[in-house]
């Protein structure tokens, strides 16, 4: 019970790895106060939630917004008394290329991904600041910070501006006893990243859990005990942070790699076998030192 006592604030809690983390920190002690637009969603993680003892609240909250965003945390603190930890969480995917990108799915993509993030510290940080007890904040980033391609490009760019915020946030917080990181998902099983996680027993999941090297698909309680441990006081020391956690896939081989019929892993063949051929030529002169 590392966070007995304490209160936490979830925006995107209604879903997949807010909901996953809303019922991890209250499993280790905490009041939760579950913030989202979807109150369905909101409600059923809250009920999950008071099952086992704990006192959750739900608030409509668009974390584009600021003064619904303000609003929830007021209602955090005058409801449930406190405010240890917020996690930004909310986020939506509005991928597209460059030809074919509407303004709006970009609007929205930033407005939520960065707008939504930066509002959510700022009001977690002002009211940590104001009752005196430190805290602890963490923002949801993705391997996609990392990594990028011709559809993902406008999502890395918010995901990457993520991590990037919390370093220059990081600096603010600490003397106010406020600890702040952001964590990378890889590909995790959520209704937000279905197209990518397929079906269990399906050909892309199986694609993608023969390439991920600890050999699954990520789920929501992966990244929950990752913010757990953040917002423990084993977390103490971490702030400014940027953890990738993906099983590994990060540097796994592209999916083409496994079809040898692929005419670009035929290309790729050939560039070794030419590399292979250069390399025995030139090794004899490198070993003539
Ligand atoms: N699932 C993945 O593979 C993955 C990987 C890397 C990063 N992420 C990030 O993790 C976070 C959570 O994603 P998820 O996969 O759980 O998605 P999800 O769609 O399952 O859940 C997202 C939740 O956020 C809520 N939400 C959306 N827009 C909102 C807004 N404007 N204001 C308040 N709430 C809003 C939704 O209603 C939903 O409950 C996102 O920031 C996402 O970018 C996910």
């Amino acid at each position: 019970m590392t966070l007995e006592g304490k209160v936490a604030l979830v925006t995107g809690g209604g879903s997949g790895i807010g909901r996953g983390t809303a019922v991890r920190l209250a499993r280790d002690g905490a009041n939760i106060c579950v913030a989202d637009i979807d109150m369905d969603g909101a409600e059923e993680t809250a009920s999950m939630i008071r099952e086992f003892g704990r006192d959750a609240i739900t608030v409509r909250a668009n974390v584009a917004a600021k003064p619904q965003v303000q609003e929830a945390f007021d209602r955090c603190v005058k409801d449930l008394g406190r405010l240890d930890v917020a996690v930004a969480n909310a986020g939506i995917g509005r991928g597209a290329s460059v030809f074919d990108m509407e303004l709006k799915d970009w609007q929205d993509q930033v407005d939520i991904n960065l707008t939504g993030v930066f509002l959510t510290v700022q009001a977690a940080a002002q009211r940590m600041r104001d009752l005196g007890n430190g805290g602890r904040i963490v923002c949801i980033s993705s391997l996609a910070a990392l990594n990028t391609g011709a559809n993902t490009w406008s999502y890395s760019a918010t995901k990457a501006g993520v991590a990037m915020m919390v370093r220059g946030w990081a600096q603010e917080l600490g003397p106010h006893g406020i600890t702040i990181n952001a964590i990378g998902p890889g590909v995790i099983d959520t209704p937000l990243a279905h197209a990518l996680a397929g079906d269990e027993g399906g050909p892309i999941r199986t694609n993608l859990e023969q390439r991920t090297p600890i050999g699954r698909v990520g789920r929501p309680s992966d990244i929950a005990g990752l913010i757990s441990f953040m917002a423990g006081p084993d977390g103490e020391f971490m702030s400014g942070s940027y953890v990738l956690i993906d099983g590994g896939i990060r540097d796994a081989r592209p999916p083409m790699a496994e079809d040898p019929n692929d005419p670009r892993v035929q290309e790729i063949m050939r560039h070794q076998a030419t590399g292979m051929a250069r390399r025995e030529k030139l090794q004899p002169l490198i070993d003539a030192r």
